[in-house]
């Protein structure tokens, strides 16, 4: 019950930085093809991280002046990535025209950095929200520019959206939580004036009027990032970035009419901004929700306050933990098993908890599904199960290890036995299958934007390979992630670094695919420079707790498999 609890949190008094820097490392040499040169200079950096933490514990929180001037790095060097002048790792042409792109999207308040812009694209006809700093689009952004040494940016990010967290939130007549965080924000600079000011979304202008359930999530982890990266743990320290953790906890941490630790979702709350049929209970949120919990239990003090957030959050971790890796699993074991259910079940013997009705099972999974492998599907509820296949969702799974090992194998099994359907042409699906017909109709509302294979609706997302590569690494599955990017490498800066693309091998740049599309970018850098230095990974993995045991007993066919693994 309360093993994330005490182990995090004993480490957490032993010495605060020790906590965030070591207790998730794990043994990354046998990844590595140079595992020697990487690991030391990652040691090495954590020893400076650990001088610059007591420097920065004098000079204040706000560290004015920290140990990287601000926007000098951000600034100079517009086409000299700082990884290549450190590190002479062989540099893909690519490389450095994309960090020339990612500068070039860079988004100022009063001189100083604080995100990017969703897109650079001057050719598209409407600019709609795509000139906005999204929250969750700048996390591949904010990755490569911690793991090229400039976290300025980043902590600025961090405090500039903290800030906007608390403003009044309204919709029409109506009050959001206080705890929302925006989906995303932009600058207005008044030239005449010389003032910048701030506007912010948090669902109150999006299309579909939806809060986005994920920011919130994605500050925290990336507040960890930040953290583990930098070894600086007096900004998550500071009563701001406290009280921000609380009150994004607060709103998904109290206690309703609920009868699973999964987070109740309205559609279109993450990535997938639409109606798509992922309300209830989206993978895309729980595993979001998941690391998010384990991220902010590391970060959390310890004190007065953060007290019984710690508390509820272990109690929700173990119960989230076994509920999804019991009820969201899919394999072939379990497929069958679901297949044989009985229905109409009543009380507590029941094995079809959720009365699934085998018949609403799709032809497809029975087709995709291989004999090795397996995936938490997109939704569980009451007699519904999604069993689509979401991409983020179960990377995170894998990164945050609410996937067990054994999970986290299966599903890249899964990813390899299905290549075609799942990576295609173009790296990665953000789902599989499309829905079309009939089915299109109820469940988008006949969205134009999302017809099948297209967009959301089984449509290609070049920013996921920085997800599928930092999967791969932990798994020790590196050639799956080398593969992937030959694939992105052949083409997206050709054609302009899309957002999405379009058909079942995602070979068509999408419909309506902006160009220059940030994070398609930045999750391009990412991935490299998490091959060329595995240990980055750190930043965004989280290991396994041991003591959150695995509590599935049914269709086990990971364990069937461990011995024949090389
Ligand atoms: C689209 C995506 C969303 C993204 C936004 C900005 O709406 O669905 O996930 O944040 O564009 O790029």
């Amino acid at each position: 019950m309360d093993g994330i609890g005490t182990r995090e949190a004993g480490l957490r008094k032993v010495s605060s930085h020790s906590s965030i820097s070591e207790a998730d490392d794990f043994d990354l040499s046998r990844l590595l093809d140079k595992p020697r040169l990487n690991i030391e200079r990652q040691r090495s950096f954590e020893e400076r991280s650990v001088s610059e933490f007591s420097i920065s514990n004098t000079r204040g929180v706000d560290g004015s002046d920290s140990i990287y001037s601000p926007g000098a790095a951000v600034r100079s060097g517009f086409d000299t990535p700082a990884s290549s002048t450190r590190h002479s790792f062989e540099l893909h042409p690519m490389v450095a025209d994309a960090w020339e792109a990612l500068r070039r999207s860079l988004v100022y308040f009063r001189d100083q950095p604080v995100g990017t812009i969703a897109a650079y694209d001057h050719a598209a006809e409407e600019v709609l929200n795509y000139d906005q700093v999204f929250v969750r689009d700048f996390v591949p952004s904010a990755l490569a520019f911690l793991m090229n040494g400039e976290p300025d940016i980043v902590k600025n990010f961090l405090l500039k959206t903290l800030h906007l967290q608390g403003w009044e939130k309204r919709i029409d007549r109506f009050k959001l939580g206080e705890g929302a965080m925006p989906a995303s924000f932009k600058v207005l600079h008044d030239p005449v004036r010389k003032m910048d000011t701030l506007i912010a979304d948090f669902g109150e202008s999006a299309i579909g009027r939806v809060a986005p359930v994920d920011s919130g999530f994605w500050w925290i982890i990336l507040l960890r990032a930040y953290t583990k990266s930098t070894g600086d743990l007096s900004l998550a320290e500071t009563p701001e970035c406290q009280k921000g953790m609380r009150l994004i906890l607060t709103l998904c941490l109290s206690a309703g009419f609920d009868t699973f630790p999964t987070l109740l979702c309205a559609d279109g709350c993450s990535m997938i901004d639409r109606r798509m049929g992922i309300y209830g209970y989206p993978i895309e949120i729980q595993a979001l929700f998941f690391m998010a919990l384990r991220s902010a239990l590391v970060l959390l003090k310890h004190d007065e306050e953060g007290k019984e957030f710690v508390e509820r959050i272990v109690k929700r971790l173990h119960a989230l933990s076994y509920h999804m890796r019991s009820y969201f699993w899919l394999d072939f074991r379990q497929l069958n098993d679901i297949y044989r259910y009985k229905t109409e079940e009543y009380s507590h013997t029941a094995v079809n908890k959720f009365n699934v009705i085998p018949d609403s099972i799709p032809d497809w999974v029975f087709e995709l599904m291989p004999t090795r492998g397996g995936y938490f599907v997109g939704n569980v509820s009451p007699a519904r199960m999604d069993f689509r296949w979401f991409a983020l969702g179960n990377c995170v799974a894998i990164l945050s290890s609410l996937a067990t090992p054994e999970q986290s194998m299966a599903i890249m099994d899964l990813i390899e036995a299905r290549w075609e359907e799942l990576v295609g042409e173009m790296p990665l699906k953000i789902s599989y299958p499309a829905i079309e017909g009939h089915e299109w109709r109820i469940v988008t509302g006949c969205d134009p934007k999302n017809t099948r294979w297209s967009y959301h609706n089984g449509g290609s997302w070049p920013v996921l390979l920085w997800l599928l590569t930092a999967a791969c690494i932990k798994t020790g599955r590196p050639q799956i992630a080398r593969r992937a990017i030959e694939l992105i490498e052949s083409r997206l800066q050709k054609d302009g670094w899309p957002e999405y693309y379009d058909g079942k091998l995602g070979r068509y740049i999408g419909k309506q695919a902006r160009k220059f599309q940030t994070w398609s970018i930045a999750g391009y850098l990412v991935a490299k420079m998490m091959l060329e230095d595995p240990s980055h990974l750190g930043m965004i993995s989280l290991e396994e707790d041991k003591l959150m045991k695995p509590l599935i007993k049914r269709s086990a066919s990971w364990t069937c498999m461990g011995p024949e693994r090389t």
